[in-house]
């Protein structure tokens, strides 16, 4: 189970430390929110940034979440800037078989991601393709939103189709994650879990994590088929 906190929740006057902080409370990745006004309502910020942090939290994973209209200018300059894995939305349709293959060209992860009003079907074509399938919980663009129940059926269908055609992609869950939608979130088969607000916003980070991570340990389906 990994838990990855997300630096848009983060005191924007000191990222450094921020990041330094999440790596010594224990988080497995950090997640970077880039939005660029255009495909979400909201400007974050951009690969000299993510540069600026990288030094600060050697350990760290970073996940960076695109959530922008034109991803393909994009990724060069945050694989140089030190990310370790580059999310693209499903959402921009014709150009996502092309953005992959450039992802995995630049030697990155690969993260595939869809928003809720999106039918999980969509992603179905490139399953085979990525090592992470994020299903937003939230309509993209701002931390400290409510969480989206009805999101819950879309994590069971990737876990189906995960299990069912034995591909290995880590399943990420995004928005209003908190000890409770965690535990929800497990149940319905996610192993990887962004928080912002719900970490960064905790003067004593390192419990937060450790609380959060023992939920999802706690709530994962495998782990209960063990028991019985
Ligand atoms: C929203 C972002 C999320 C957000 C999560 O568009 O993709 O990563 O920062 O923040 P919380 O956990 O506060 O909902
Ligand atoms: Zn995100």
């Amino acid at each position: 189970m990994i838990i990855a906190p997300s630096l848009l929740a983060a005191d924007f006057t000191r990222l450094g430390k921020e990041a330094e902080r999440a790596e010594r409370a224990g988080a497995d990745w950090l997640h970077l929110d880039i939005m660029d006004g255009q495909f979400v309502p909201n400007i974050s910020f951009g690969p000299a940034v993510v540069a600026a942090v990288r030094p600060h939290a050697k350990k760290l994973f970073f996940d960076v979440h695109l959530m922008c209209g034109k991803p393909e200018i994009l990724l060069e300059p945050f694989a140089q800037a030190g990310a370790d894995q580059i999310i693209v939305h499903v959402e921009l349709g014709e150009k996502v078989p092309q953005l992959l293959w450039k992802i995995r060209s630049l030697g990155k992860k690969v993260g595939l991601a869809v928003n809720p009003p999106t039918a999980i079907t969509a992603v179905q074509p490139f399953l085979g393709q990525i090592d992470l399938l994020l299903v937003m919980t939230v309509n993209p663009g701002f931390g400290g939103q409510g969480f989206i129940h009805e999101c819950l059926p879309k994590i069971q269908q990737a876990a189906a189709w995960r299990s069912g055609n034995k591909l290995s992609y880590r399943l990420e869950v995004d928005g209003g994650i908190n000890n409770q939608t965690v535990a929800e979130c497990a149940r319905a088969g996610a192993d990887t879990f962004v928080a912002g607000t719900a970490l960064f916003s905790k003067r004593n980070m390192g419990a937060a994590v450790k609380q959060m991570r023992k939920m999802a340990h706690d709530n994962d389906p495998a782990l209960a088929d063990l028991k019985v």
